[in-house]
């Protein structure tokens, strides 16, 4: 008996290295296991055994069925795993190919509209001598009002609605509602003279409409030395705008009101929607407010260690929404975070 079961197992061994499909092996499996097998045959007669013979035949045809089990087992493996690398094989593209991936030059991603005027601000600026910086979207009182001359009674406040919320350890917060927040960051981290720009989300708590959103982008600038003067302001803010436009805009100022500047004032730009006719984005007045700006308070020069009475300098809120608006006639803001693709395809070769 001893004999048959080592035989059929020497036999096995050979045979299972050239199964070479999962039906291979269980077909094998039930010859050397299943009915007629020398092991089935040997369990069968088991009952019929001396108790020497039982204690010699059964541990022996044990340990040959572990065996086999294991060798099975192994065999299924090994067969799974020349299947996943065939698969591999046979799938592989090559990346660094451009002809192994069908695709059709539509399908390309296109950066977004406000991030292609975004660089093109950030270039113009940047060649005027500018920084660029970045802040936090999540901000504190500090940063956002206090240091920008609005206190915590101020009615100013109400013209910014704020997402106001607690941390976990009950800290007061809220999410920036003006890119304003990076000039006292901007301030604090330098000494003067600099000037920098800070592009970013900002957010309000307000109903949405074709020229408000809940969300929307700002390009704050600062510009910090002696003797610095309105006309230096307007300046700068009129080439930045025909830089953009690659034309002369019509703008006009008109005094406007923010704590943290004085004179301030809102600098609109004729709307390029409707040339000035009235549409939805100018609210039917032919004018879009654009870039609030100002002389910056000296309060605020002195909330960011700016001697104030050795430097001045002035500062702008550029609504870059609006100006991606007017430059690609966009007519309603929600679409810049609809994320439409229909919408961003139009920008694929801006
Ligand atoms: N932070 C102001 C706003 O969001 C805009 C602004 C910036 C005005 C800088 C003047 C100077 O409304």
């Amino acid at each position: 008996m001893i004999e048959n079961i080592k035989k059929q197992f020497e036999e096995f061994e050979k045979q299972i290295g050239n199964a070479s499909s999962e039906s291979d092996v269980l077909a094998l499996k039930g010859s050397v296991m299943g009915k007629g097998s020398a092991i089935a045959e040997a369990m069968k007669s088991m009952k019929s055994l001396s108790i020497e013979d039982k204690k010699v035949i059964g541990p022996y045809a044990n340990k040959i069925k572990h065996e086999m089990f294991s060798l099975i087992q192994n065999r299924l493996d090994q067969l799974e795993r020349i299947k996943i690398n065939d698969k591999l094989e046979k799938n592989k593209i090559d990346i660094t190919h451009l002809d192994s991936i069908s695709y059709d030059k539509k399908s390309i991603g296109s950066f977004h509209p406000v991030n292609i005027v975004q660089d093109k601000i950030e270039d113009i600026f940047i060649s005027m001598g500018f920084e660029i910086l970045d802040g936090p979207h999540i901000e504190d009182e500090f940063h956002n009002f206090e240091a920008l001359n609005i206190p915590a009674d101020h009615p100013a406040r109400d013209m910014q609605d704020t997402f106001w919320f607690k941390t976990k350890n009950g800290l007061k917060r809220l999410l920036r509602t003006h890119t304003s927040t990076i000039q006292v960051r901007g301030m604090m981290e330098r000494t003067p003279p600099f000037r920098f720009i800070a592009p970013g989300k900002v957010f309000r708590c307000e109903r949405t409409d074709a020229s408000h959103e809940m969300v929307f982008h700002q390009l704050e600038g600062m510009f910090v030395d002696k003797n610095v003067t309105v006309g230096n302001l307007i300046y700068f803010m009129k080439t930045l705008l025909s830089e953009i436009f690659e034309k002369d805009v019509e703008v006009r100022l008109r005094p406007g009101f923010f704590p943290f500047v004085e004179p301030g004032f809102e600098l609109d730009i004729k709307c390029l929607i409707c040339n000035g006719h009235g549409c939805s984005v100018c609210k039917k007045v032919g004018w879009v407010e654009l870039l609030p700006c100002g002389m910056v308070h000296p309060n605020v020069l002195e909330a960011g260690g700016v001697d104030s009475k050795k430097y001045n300098g002035f500062a702008f809120g550029l609504g870059l929404d609006r100006l991606v608006m007017m430059k690609y006639g966009i007519d309603d803001v929600r679409h810049i975070h609809g994320a439409d693709l229909r919408f961003l395809k139009q920008f694929i070769n801006q």
